[in-house]
This record gives C-alpha cells, structure tokens and sequence, in this order.
C-alpha cells in the first residue's frame, strides 16, 4: 500500500536538501571580517606571548570539538554564529597557519582578547593584535586574496561583505578603571574620555571605510559594571559597580551619534549600530524569563559571584552552561550569545539601528 505521508515525507526531505545546499551557497558568497576584542577573539591569541588566553580548559567544552581554541566562551562565539546565519563557515583566526587558499575568501577574523581602541589599553597583556595593527593585517589580507582572485574581485570580496567590530569595553575596564589611579583617570574626566576615545574610534571606523568596507556592525559596550567580575568591585550584594556602568551609560549615546554622524558624511548607512547594552540587560535584569538560573554568578570561574581572576582549569564549573548568563568573569555563555545574535539579525530599532541583519541581508540580495 502506498502511504501519501511516506511521500509527503520524501517530498520535505527532497525540499530540505534542495535549499539546504542552495541558501547556503549563494550566501557563502558574502564574506564575513571580524576586528576587535575578547568578545570576538576566535582564537588568535593562541599564537601570541600574552597573558589574555583562553586556551585551557574548560574553554571550548561545548565547543562542537569540545576543546579550547581561543574563543573566550563555552561553545560558540560571536562571530560564530552570525557565520552561522549568513551560512558560512567560521571565519578563521587571521594568524592561523590554515588560513589560506581559498579558505581565505571566507573571510578573516582579526580580533584579539585585551585591546581597545588605544594603544595603550591592554599594556598589560604584553603582546596583543592593537586595533591599527588589525587593519594593517586586513591590508595584507586583500593583497593575499588579490592574488588568487585578481584585485578587481579582491575590492568587491571586501565590499560585498559584512564586518564585525567590537571595541571599547577594554578602554574603560582594562584602562581607565584598572587601578583607582590610572594615568588615563588622572588626565582625563569620565565624559571627556568618553569624547575622546569616541574621536579615536570615529578615525579608526574611517580607516575600515577606506579599505573598503561597505556594511560593518558596530557593537556598543555592554553593561560595564554588571559582568561579574565588576560585581565583587560593586561593594557586595550583587550590585553593578557604579563607574563602569556610568562609563556605559555616557558612551553608548555618543557612540550611536558618532556612527549617525559618520553615516550622514559618507551618505550611506555603512555603519550600524547594535545596542549590546540593552540585550545584555535583557537577561541581566531578568535571568529567569531566558531560562538562565542566574545573571551573576559566572559558570566558570573562584571567589564572589566566580568573579575573582580568571577561568582556568581549577576553576569552579558550573554543571550545565545552558543555564548561565556569563561563562567567565567577563563573557557570556554560548546560549546568551545565542540571544545577542538572534536580537542583531532581528531585533527592533531600540537594538538595532538604523535597522537589523536580516533587513541587511534582503536590502543587499537586491543590489
Ligand atoms: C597607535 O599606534 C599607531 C602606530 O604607532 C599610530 O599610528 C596610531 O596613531 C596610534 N593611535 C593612537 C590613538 O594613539
Ligand atoms: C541544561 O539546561 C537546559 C536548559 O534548561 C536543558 O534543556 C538541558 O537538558 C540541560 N542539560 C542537562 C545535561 O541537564
Ligand atoms: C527586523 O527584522 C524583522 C524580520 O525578522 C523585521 O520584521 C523588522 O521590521 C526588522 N526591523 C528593523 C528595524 O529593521
């Protein structure tokens, strides 16, 4: 007898594989770059004689190897799984001996753990990949590609495709608020730093500009002072520390105007603005409603709220990650990148401006 749901079954699958192998590829087309910090770091690090490392375990025991490989998350990061939905492969990290080929028409991801928009941010990381130096290897990049795909096809690549970049946390929490004395605090006032690291940024965004790309994610800073290991500096109770979070608060409107300002010269909607403030506090204010038992404690990490040092292999763990906001004292969990992500592709203009990924992508198909 012959069944009608056996065929209606064939039918789905035959349907499934058919889009399956064709979305894919022809989004496959859109390259994907990557610049900035620990946030986006996928592991570049590695190959670098610093201090901010994430290649021990338990980093990376969700990973689909379930090893460490640099990213400072659970499983997957950032820029995994916006690779995830233009159907791309991870791009690799730009000092990986693997990238090459035509791997590198993938993209690149240039970030590393530590750094920020200035130079000095992160000094005491020792070696690290600074944001001017990130630009110069994407130079080097489009030489490369040029010479497997022409200069001409090298421009377009690179014009076609999308970019991520994630910056500025590190200036204040790695900076300004390392020491209660720092020689960034002691010359500048919080609103004028905030002014100040905004016009570097504003220099370095046309840099990316020039070099070609067209359409780049530009992430605000998260809630400076509600990551955990700003709670232990918060005086207890599981309040967030005031200075980072006024940091925030300062920066994150300037930063929106700078890009509004930045898009109105170039006459073009080449930057856009991604709101990580109001997404981290989605589930920061409100675990629960994410599933996530807690928004303070981290999963991986010693003392208050595993907030004290760093994620390593005698670290507390927590059993199942799945049900944590932060992995480490400083990063989200995968399932919280998951939300971040999701809300970039297709959240409002409160997160997303001047409009979301997936409106990006559709605007973009068409031209
Ligand atoms: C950082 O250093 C590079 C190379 O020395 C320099 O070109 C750049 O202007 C510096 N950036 C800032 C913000 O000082
Ligand atoms: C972890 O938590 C998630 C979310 O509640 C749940 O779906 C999953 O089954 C849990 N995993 C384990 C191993 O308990
Ligand atoms: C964001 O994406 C959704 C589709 O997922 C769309 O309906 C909505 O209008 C978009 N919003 C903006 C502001 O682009």
């Amino acid at each position: 007898m012959s069944s009608p749901s056996l065929s209606v079954t064939v039918l789905v699958i035959a349907l499934v594989l058919v889009i399956g192998t064709v979305a894919p590829q022809a989004e496959a087309a859109r390259a994907f770059f990557v610049f900035g910090d620990s946030l986006v770091d996928s592991g570049n690090n590695n190959y670098l004689a610093t201090t901010a490392r994430a290649d021990s375990p338990p980093y990376g025991i969700d990973y689909p190897t379930h090893r460490p490989t640099g990213r400072f998350s659970n499983g997957l990061n950032i820029p995994d799984l916006i690779s995830e939905q233009l159907g791309s492969e991870s791009t690799l990290p730009y000092l990986s001996p693997q990238l090459n080929g035509q791997k590198l028409l993938v993209g690149a991801n240039f970030a590393s753990a530590g750094i920020g928009i200035l130079n000095d941010t992160g000094i005491q990381f020792a070696r690290i990949i600074r944001i001017y130096q990130q630009m110069e290897f994407f130079q080097e990049y489009q030489q490369r590609v040029s010479a497997i795909i022409g200069p001409a096809g090298a421009q377009q690549l690179v014009n076609q495709a999308l970019v991520l970049i994630t910056l500025g946390g590190n200036d204040f929490v790695n900076n300004y608020f390392l020491m209660p004395y720092s020689a960034r605090r002691l010359q500048y006032s919080l609103p004028d730093f905030s002014r100040y690291i905004i016009s570097e940024y504003r220099n370095i965004l046309k840099t990316l500009y020039e070099l070609g790309a067209r359409r780049v994610l530009v992430t605000g800073s998260g809630p400076l002072g509600c990551v955990p290991s700003q709670l232990v500096s918060g005086g207890g109770n599981g309040k967030c520390a005031e200075g980072p979070q006024q940091a925030a608060a300062i920066y994150n409107p300037e930063l929106v105007q700078m890009l509004k300002s930045l898009n109105q010269e170039l006459g073009s909607d080449v930057f856009i603005a991604a709101n990580a403030m109001d997404m981290h506090n989605d589930f920061i204010n409100n675990p629960q409603a994410f599933g996530f038992v807690t928004s303070k404690r981290a999963c991986c990490g010693q003392g208050p709220y595993n907030g004290l040092g760093v994620c390593n292999p005698r670290s507390n763990l927590c059993p199942n990650r799945s049900l944590y906001a932060f992995w480490d004292p400083f990063h989200p969990t995968e399932r919280a990148n998951r939300y971040i992500v999701q809300t970039i592709v297709t959240g409002s203009t409160k997160y997303m401006n001047p409009m979301n990924l997936s409106t990006i992508m559709a605007m973009d198909s068409n031209t």
